[in-house]
């Protein structure tokens, strides 16, 4: 199931560039109105939503705040009827996220949903709803449930931005260079570095401004599926107590595309190679900077920097995947894991 939803992943995302314009417009409208807007998710979800405060921020200079939906509860106490909070959830059965939403609707605020189930219990909670429209996601892994919900945010802060075209624009792009890095010779290459990784017992995940979410997803989906412990950092942090873990046998990716984080990047990167950390990189090919300093490198379609947040998901994606393959594990349904969470 993991490879088929991987692989749905460019259909879904042009039928929500094509489909999902109302109700995309809807909940912009309702950002824009509201005073104070919040998003919770949990798991992939939370990670989905904290892309999407990075690109409120940068396209629709807004501040959309972000928290896990088991802390949300906690401080709760600053909602109002003028609050929106809106809930990111493939199952829409997350039961603190419905537990969030229940606390947010006592103070009166607004409800809305980034959903994949429109008839779930979220689903009949909500004012207003984007629909995800993914089709049933079976592998406990979510892979194309989140990759629609980035396509939403990247739109709806488009929408917001009165830039709409372009947001669909680059969600069709997305599409594209996923379809593309779907082929077998793309595939072939993810599955050497793959060959290379599987032995690794610890890996950090490195990324910085909006890869950083994709960073801590990608670590993510490696943990739950292959169980080699990745741990995720924003690349800036790393010094501030990871770097005493760096050796030879704990190889670091860096997803190290194009846009304003880059040149820092790269010098994080030197500064890993100099302590015999190795690297693969997730960037440009034909960039000598990042193939000097890099083992190896995975390359992503040319794109926008913030269509790369899409591709270089999916990439990852396939890497934990071949790792996990690569290991036997059983991909669909990891150990201690459910698809749905409905206990708090
Ligand atoms: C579980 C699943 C994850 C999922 C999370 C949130 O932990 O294993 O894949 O991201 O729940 O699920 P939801 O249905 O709310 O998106």
């Amino acid at each position: 199931f993991m490879s088929k939803e991987m692989a749905e992943q460019p259909a879904v995302l042009e039928r929500l560039a094509l489909e999902a314009e109302d109700q995309i417009e809807a909940l912009a409208e309702a950002i824009r109105a509201s005073y104070g807007a919040y998003m919770v998710g949990c798991g992939t979800a939370s990670y989905a939503a904290l892309t999407g405060s990075y690109l409120f921020s940068r396209i629709a200079s807004r501040h959309v705040n972000f928290s896990p939906g088991s802390e949300f509860k906690y401080y709760e106490h600053f909602l109002t009827p003028e609050s929106l909070v809106i809930a990111f959830s493939q199952s829409g059965e997350t039961a603190d996220i419905i537990e969030a939403m229940l606390a947010a609707r006592s103070r009166g605020s607004k409800l809305a949903g980034v959903l994949n189930a429109p008839r779930s219990t979220l689903g009949r909670m909500v004012d207003l709803r984007v629909d995800l429209n993914a089709g049933p996601e079976q592998c406990v892994l979510s892979t194309k449930a989140y990759t629609a919900k980035v396509a939403v945010l990247l739109m709806t802060a488009h929408a917001l931005a009165g830039t709409s075209a372009e947001g669909r624009r680059l969600v069709l792009e997305a599409a594209a260079g996923i379809r593309e890095m779907l082929a077998p010779a793309w595939i072939d290459r993810v599955r050497e570095i793959a060959a290379n990784l599987y032995q690794a017992e610890h890996l950090f995940v490195i990324g910085r401004g909006l890869s950083y979410p994709t960073a801590l997803e990608a670590a993510l989906k490696i943990k739950e599926v292959s169980y080699i412990h990745a741990e995720a950092y924003a690349a800036g942090e790393l010094k501030h107590g990871p770097f005493a873990l760096l050796s030879p046998d704990t190889p670091v990716i860096a997803i190290c595309t194009p846009g304003p984080a880059y040149e820092v990047m790269l010098g994080n990167m030197k500064e890993m190679k100099a302590r015999g950390t190795p690297i693969v990189a997730f960037g440009n090919e034909d960039d000598g900077d990042v193939s000097d300093i890099a083992d190896v490198v995975i390359p992503l379609p040319k794109a926008h920097m913030w269509t790369q947040v899409l591709t270089s998901t999916v990439l990852l994606q396939l890497l934990a995947y071949h790792t996990a393959n690569r290991l036997g594990r059983e991909i669909d349904m990891p150990r201690n894991l459910a698809k749905s969470v409905t206990v708090e």
